[in-house]
């Protein structure tokens, strides 16, 4: 109708444990968006660059230690200070590739124990993803892969209790790519989700907000 607009950028999030493998995915998820001529960005959460980024920074590597709640509506202010770039970004038409988003704020924060809809609430009104990957790798198959840098919740133990919220959280609207298949098996599967998820975004799909 009336004036053509340009097409919107994909707000498309990986989610996963520790280790599985969603960084490399991520980036090269982004090359291959701009091979093909579509402008995409990664992003991720936590963004240690700003001051709150910092204060999460220093939590994670024990430098600080802080109340649990204290530090999960850090990692949620960490996303509200960037919401209005997203929204700027995607409407210009870039896609973003985001790594980690609200469902590592609650997925982490619930499983130290803290009430799953008192974790939700902070992220709401924040922008929904258009698609939601989940690299899916149990938590004994992600520790085996080493690697983990010590921080705070990169233990065993841990991780199994965040694979159960990421469970809870799960709904059908979430894609699930075996990370276990070889590097090359999950790049070519998120580039097809990623391709018919910017195709759709670009038809004038509207964005919504969490929890949608
Ligand atoms: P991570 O993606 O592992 O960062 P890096 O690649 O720089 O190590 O994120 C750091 C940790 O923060 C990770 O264990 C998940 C956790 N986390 C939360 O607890 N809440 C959040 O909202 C986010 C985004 C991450
Ligand atoms: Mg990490």
């Amino acid at each position: 109708e009336g004036n053509k607009k340009e097409s919107r950028g994909a707000l498309v999030v990986l989610e996963g444990l520790d280790r599985s493998g969603k960084s490399s995915q991520c980036s090269r998820l982004v090359s291959f968006l701009e091979g093909r001529g579509i402008s995409a960005e990664l992003w991720r959460f936590p963004d240690r660059t700003t001051n709150v980024g910092q204060m999460i920074s220093a939590y994670l590597t024990n430098t600080s230690q802080l109340d649990d709640h204290t530090i999960h509506l850090l990692f949620s202010a960490n996303r509200w200070e960037k919401r209005s770039m997203m929204e700027t970004k995607l409407k210009s038409g870039t896609t973003l590739i985001v790594d980690r988003y609200s469902y590592s704020g609650v997925a982490f924060s619930s499983a130290k124990g803290l009430d799953i809809e008192w974790c939700k609430a902070p992220e709401i009104g924040l922008l929904a993803p258009d698609v939601v990957v989940y690299l899916d790798i149990s938590p004994e198959k992600a520790a085996e892969r080493g690697g983990y840098g010590g921080e705070r919740y990169e233990k065993l133990e841990f991780q199994k209790k965040v694979a159960d919220y990421y469970k809870v959280l799960h709904d059908v609207s979430w894609k699930v790519v075996d990370a276990c298949l070889p590097m090359e098996d999950v790049e070519k599967q998120l580039q097809e989700i990623v391709l018919d998820c910017v195709t759709e975004s670009g038809k004038g799909k509207l964005l919504s907000t969490l929890w949608s």
